[in-house]
């Protein structure tokens, strides 16, 4: 092919992969060698972190230590994706019945300007009894993301008054020992994540 020709191929095939890198960062549709619900993770996903509570508490990961977690990382003012994803964490907890005791829900917002402590307070409850809010500085909060691969960033939408967050919207489930054993899509139902989540207990899922 002619070079002008290839020049424009190369163009067009930059700004599909633009496009589609921005698609998937607008609100969780996950990269696509993601990986979903009961597959093994990647070693390397999540870590230790150093974070503030909603009761203003240090909390570090070493507080989830022994337990399951499911964490989920979002932000408050988020108008859609984030409240029902937290709304399917509580319905799996709920699903859960006695196991749920061995799992804690996490929320990790990733809009700590606006999200305090006091703000996550007031607004954890309202989805689970046990969900646990956690913010820090930017700094803090930057490097818990990044070690979970997550990414966010600030945008104005002009059907809304206050900035909004682009962010990716997986939920992690973490083992008792701090790894990572499963990452569910956003949109995974709820069943699915316990199916996932009691074959780790019964220690008969891979990884
Ligand atoms: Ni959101």
């Amino acid at each position: 092919m002619n070079r002008k020709l290839h020049i424009s191929v190369v163009a067009l095939v930059v700004v599909i992969f633009a496009f589609g890198a921005w698609l998937n960062l607008r609100h969780g549709k996950p990269p696509e060698n993601g990986a979903v619900g009961g597959m093994v993770v990647n070693a390397s996903i999540g870590g230790p972190f150093e974070l503030t509570d909603h009761t203003g508490a240090r909390f570090t990961d070493e507080d989830l230590a022994g337990d399951y977690a499911l964490i989920y990382f979002g932000y408050t003012f988020c108008p859609d994706v984030c409240p029902t994803e937290l709304g399917e964490i509580a319905v799996a907890l709920d699903q859960l019945d006695k196991d749920a005791d061995r799992v804690r829900p996490v929320m990790i917002t990733i809009d700590p300007d606006r999200d305090t402590a006091e703000v996550l307070s007031e607004y954890v409850p309202l989805f689970h009894e046990r969900l646990v809010g956690l913010t820090g500085t930017a700094e803090e909060v930057r490097e818990v993301a990044t070690s979970y691969r997550v990414f966010y960033r600030r945008f104005e939408d002009p059907n809304y008054t206050y900035y909004l967050m682009d962010h990716t919207s997986f939920v992690y489930l973490l083992a008792p020992s701090g790894e990572i054993a499963a990452m569910f899509r956003y949109g995974t139902p709820p069943e699915d994540m316990v199916t996932t989540i009691r074959q780790h207990m019964r220690g008969n899922a891979r990884g």
